[in-house]
């Protein structure tokens, strides 16, 4: 039985490419891909282990946009959820060049949900090799979840990942 579903936000573009890398990383057959729009046919309950990828798209920016509107019912639905007993872990796409001082914040405002609804959050990673100047994402001066930044480090993402979801192997059973 697969144990571990993967839910993203939003499609169609670098946070969709990352998490099926991901999924190929820990095995295809091992993770069920989701994204917002399966949320209506999709129970979570039968997942132990939940990873979460967002992209950070300023809310304030385009309100009206597309791909805003995905991440503000990705944020809906795990205020829904029952996430007690759950295992989970972030990843989030951002732009450390354009967005400084809000690098990856989007993971930031998912964790404040998900800790708040008592769930475990696994797969926290080291602020150094990354150069930003603030984030809601820094927890405890260590980023809560893995960033990507396809447009600066597309070079290191590979990597990031494989590191990423070998620590998660710690914590998930896959
Ligand atoms: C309007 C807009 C606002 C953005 N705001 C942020 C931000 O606040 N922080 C950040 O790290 N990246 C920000 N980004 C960069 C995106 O997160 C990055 O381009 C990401 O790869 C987009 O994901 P997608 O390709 O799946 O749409 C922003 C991008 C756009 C276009």
């Amino acid at each position: 039985m697969v144990n571990t579903a993967l839910l993203y936000a939003p499609k169609g573009g670098n946070t969709e490419n990352a998490a099926k890398r991901i999924q190929t990383e820990i095995g295809k057959d091992k993770v069920d891909l989701y994204n917002v729009s399966d949320l209506q046919k999709i129970s979570f309950e039968k997942y132990k282990n939940i990873i979460i990828g967002v992209a950070s798209i300023s809310n304030d920016i385009w309100q009206s946009n597309i791909k805003t509107d995905e991440v503000v019912r990705l944020t809906a639905f795990l205020e829904r959820m029952e996430w007690k007993g759950k295992t989970v872990a972030i990843f989030g796409l951002g732009n450390a060049i354009s967005y400084p001082m809000n690098f990856v914040d989007e993971m930031g405002n998912i964790s404040e949900i998900l800790i708040s609804k008592k769930a475990k959050i696994v797969g926290k990673v080291p602020r150094e090799g990354y150069e930003f100047s603030d984030s809601k994402a820094l927890y405890d001066g260590k980023l809560i979840g893995l960033p990507l930044d396809y447009t600066n480090e597309d070079d290191k993402t590979n990597d990031r990942i494989k590191v990423w979801v070998n620590n998660l192997k710690e914590f998930m059973i896959f």
